[in-house]
Formats: structure tokens, sequence, C-alpha cells
């Protein structure tokens, strides 16, 4: 098997992703009884002419076509002109319970073992599950609280399609069901997560207008992102250097997976066929929007000058995304392009707390040297708008992320930032507090957040403890198999 290959790996494992204005979360159940033929549908998904599961190589292709439309899109402002380029892109994934049904097949059609019975030690986040890790390790809320969803039928595969419009996407959804199966081999979730009303399935959507891009508290999302070589343009590497990170950070190369600084964390190495593979970590995040607005609203008690500027704070970032590390007065005037690539020595706590989102989640300078904690997000919002003039009143009218995280190592990853960045309040320095937008405290505690004053002094209490305004409904950590994979060695005759 090639160690790297932009047709082997799925196409939503760069920091593009896919190109989406909706997206499809399909999680499924494998049949007891039926898993030697969901193997033998698997390699009916990647075998015939048709692509039904993308590589990079395609959806670098329809990236192509979306920038050219965009671009002329750009130079006109007649709506009748603007162009529209149909896409539509699927990823398939599975859980540890999903790795284990598709062995059993396996053996069955007697096929070589997939080996799995050192993942506990390569990779032991992804063997236990989320529901084992989330409460245990991440101060995630008891599964009992999940979405029904997320807890009712063990969940053995995701199916992610994303595109275009919602037609197109859910279209596609079904022509992958029927051909996995749909219901004798592979079966729904029996449970919702609101506000989806349809079991086994969530569905997200980027917001209207002038919000695309951005998530419900309203800031740009997806911009920092891990660059790698062999996929990013060489501008976009240059761009932004800092963000240049090694694939196999994110891509499963055939080193063993915790290899950091040449110190081996997690010495085992993987079968040979999870090469060119990657772990995702799936959460949704509920968004409570007017708890959040009720916190920024306190922008006085801590010296801002407007629940905006309290905001752009907490997030590390305006709403159009400029950091305030390099723009800490206001934001950036409308599409006015700016460079992603800084680092926080030197700058002020006044202007960019340590507790800021994105200075937890990717410290840059403040953690040394430390280049392993890096994810691709390719996430999108769930839910409508939350309108302040016209409030909900159906409590299942939520809204939040469907947060989807890519990895080659949960432990150097998705785990470790939740775990020992976010939700600690001491890191990267003592008093520094939670990551106030996705910290976790302890049996579901109040957050704080320490803000400075101009000269940089502590202020006490500054804005005391608080309500998190985003909570975790559920979840699962996936294995994302390299098109080869799926075809050779999880698929069978
Ligand atoms: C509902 C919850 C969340 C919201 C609303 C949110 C929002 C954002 C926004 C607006 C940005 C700035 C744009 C960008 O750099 O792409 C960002 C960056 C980021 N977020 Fe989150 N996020 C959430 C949860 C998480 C979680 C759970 C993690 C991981 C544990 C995470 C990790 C990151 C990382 C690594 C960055 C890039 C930081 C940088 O390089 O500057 N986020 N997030």
């Amino acid at each position: 098997m090639a160690e790297f290959n932009r047709d082997d790996v799925q196409g939503d494992l760069f920091s593009r992703g896919f190109p989406k204005f909706n997206e499809v979360y399909y999680f499924f159940h494998i049949r007891a009884g039926k898993e030697k033929e969901f193997s033998q549908k698997v390699k009916m998904l990647v075998s015939g002419e048709e692509k039904h599961i993308s590589s990079i190589n395609k959806v670098l292709e329809d990236w192509k076509k979306v920038d050219a439309a965009a671009a002329k899109n750009h130079a006109t402002d007649d709506p009748a002109k603007k162009e529209w380029v149909p896409t539509s892109n699927a990823l398939i994934a599975f859980s540890k319970p999903g790795l284990d049904r598709i062995q059993t097949g396996l053996t069955l059609a007697g096929r070589p073992s997939l080996d799995l019975k050192y993942l506990n030690l390569s990779d032991p986040t992804f063997d236990m599950g989320m529901g084992n890790d989330g409460p245990d390790n991440l101060n995630d809320p008891p599964v009992d609280d999940w979405d029904p969803l997320f807890k009712t039928t063990t969940i053995h595969g995701l199916l992610k399609v994303a595109g275009s419009d919602s037609k197109i996407i859910n279209d596609k959804l079904e022509h992958l069901k029927r051909i996995l199966g749909h219901p004798q081999v592979i079966t729904d979730i029996e449970g919702n997560s609101p506000p989806s009303l349809t079991k086994s399935k969530l569905e997200g959507n980027t917001r209207p207008g002038k919000q695309h891009g951005h998530e419900h508290f309203g800031f740009r999302d997806g911009l920092s992102q891990p660059l790698l070589k062999g996929i990013n343009s060489d501008e976009a590497l240059k761009a932004d250097p800092y963000m240049q990170t090694d694939l196999n950070v994110i891509i499963v190369s055939s080193k063993p997976p915790g290899v950091q600084d040449g110190v081996e964390a997690f010495p085992t190495r993987r079968p040979h066929w999870m090469v060119n593979g990657s772990f995702l970590a799936f959460r949704k995040l509920e968004q409570d929007v007017p708890r959040w607005i009720e916190l920024v609203n306190r922008f006085k008690e801590v010296g801002c000058k407007s629940p905006a500027h309290l905001g752009a704070k907490i997030m590390g970032r305006w709403p159009s995304g400029a950091p305030v590390a390099k723009f800490p007065d206001e934001d950036v005037p409308p599409n006015t392009p700016f460079n992603n690539d800084f680092r926080y020595k030197g700058v002020s706590k006044y202007n960019c707390p340590f507790g800021a989102h994105i200075r937890k989640v990717n410290p840059r300078t403040d953690a040394g040297s430390v280049t392993m904690a890096r994810m691709i997000r390719n996430g999108i919002p769930y839910g409508t708008d939350f309108d302040p003039a016209n409030p909900p009143t159906d409590p299942h009218d939520t809204r939040g992320l469907l947060f989807a995280a890519y990895q080659s190592c949960l432990e150097n990853g998705f785990q470790f930032v939740q775990r020992s960045w976010s939700n600690s309040e001491t890191f990267p320095v003592s008093k520094t507090g939670y990551d106030a937008i996705s910290g976790q405290a302890k049996d579901r505690g109040l957050l704080n957040i320490t803000l400075h004053n101009e000269q940089d002094g502590d202020l006490v209490p500054g804005l005391g403890q608080f309500r998190e305004s985003c909570t975790m409904k559920g979840g699962e950590y996936f294995f994302v198999p390299s098109i080869s994979a799926l075809k050779n060695t999880l698929g069978c005759d």
C-alpha cells in the first residue's frame, strides 16, 4: 500500500474539506448475522466506476469548479447571472464496535484478520469510545444526558455527505444506504437528536446571508487549519508557516502513533491497513445563544468597550476572524484580507487573554514546541438562527455545531486539546481559567476566565463564575479508512 496518495485518502481530511452549504450525518448499525454481507457491500461501494466515496483529488477538483464560479460571481451583482456548482461528496467511517463487526464478517469469509487486538495500546481512546472516554476524561455530561441518537443503539458506522444543497446530499445519502443494504444489512439508530426529528440522522447547514461561514455566536469558523505539504498549495503553506503540519499528524502513516519530539507515547504500531486513514472525533455541541449574549453584555464589568469587544477577547478573534492578537481595538472592515500567521509572544494579556478560545486550543508560542496537538476541523452549524426579537418557544428548537476533527492520533489531537488545555484552569499559566467556548469543568461545574486591565493586571473578580454556553449532547470516535483499505481489507467478495 502506498504511503500517501491523494487518490487513496478520503476527501474531507484536509483544511478545506468538502465544499458545502449542507451536510448530513447518518449513523448506522450493522445487523448481527449480516456482517459478511456488509463487507461485500463495502467493497461494492468503492469498486465501481462511480466514485461514491470521495478522495482528496476528487474534492480538489470540485473546489476548482467552485472557486472559478465564485470568482465570476464576485464580478456581478445580478443574482440571475450567479453560477451555482452542484457538488456532493461522501465519507464513510467506523467506530471500534463497527470494526469488530466487520472483523466477524471477514472471519466468516475466510479473510485475514484486521489485527484489532492491540488497538487498546496504540489507540486507547478510539478503542474505548467516546461514551467511556468523555464523561471520565473530558468532563462530558453523563451518557444518560446525551441525545437519544448517541445512546440508544450501538453506532457502528457513519456516512457523512456534504454538498451544495439539502436535496442533493439527501438523495446521495439514500443511494449510499441502498448500496450498503439498508434496512436488511445496516439499520437506523433508534433515536434522534433535536432539532432533527428523523432518527439516526443529523443535518447541518451554513448560516444564511452574511453569516455564511460563521458559527452561531457570530464568528467566522474554519479559518485556522493545519496545512499539509502535498495537499495545500505552496502559496497557502507560505502564507501561514506556523500552521504547516506534518502529514502524519493528520493522516496515519506507518510510524507508531505517538512519537512527539522523539518520545514514543504509544509505541505500538497500528495494523498496516490503517495507513492513509485518520481518526475522527465527532461531537454535537449545542450553543445557547441567549446565554452567550447575556455573558458578553457584561462587557462594562471587565473594562471592554462593547459586547463585541468582550466576545472577541473570549474567542480570540473578531467576528470576521481577525485575531485580537494582531487587531486588538476593533474588527477589520468587511472583506479585508488578513493573514493568519501570528504568534502570542509579546501580545498583551489585556488584548488577548491566555484563556481566549483560539489561544487555549492552539497556543502557538505559549506552548513551546508542541506541534502534534493539531487537528483538521470540518464541522458545520446546525439548527436555525436564533432571533432575539422572536425567541423560540419549542425547547427542541436548538442550534449549535456539528464538530468534526480529524487527526492521526486522538491522544495527541482532540483528546489532548480538550482535556489538557480547554478544560484546564491552569494552562498555559496559573489563573488562566477555562476555555470559555469549549472548556468543561468537572461535574458540570461553572466556568471562569481571567481577564486583564490595560496594565495587564488580573481583573478580580472579572466575570466570576458563569454557566457554559456550549453543551456536549453526544458523539463518537470513528476511524476513516483509506479507499484502498475499504476495497481490499474491510471489503470482501
Ligand atoms: C461550539 C463549540 C465551538 C465553537 C463555537 C468554536 C468556534 C471557533 C471559532 C469561531 C474559531 C476561530 C476560527 C478558526 O480559527 O477556524 C475556532 C478555532 C479553533 N477551534 Fe473552536 N469552537 C468550538 C469548539 C471547539 C472544540 C471542542 C475544539 C477542540 C477541542 C476546538 C478547537 C479549535 C481549534 C484548534 C481552532 C483553531 C485555533 C487557531 O489555530 O487559531 N473548537 N473555534
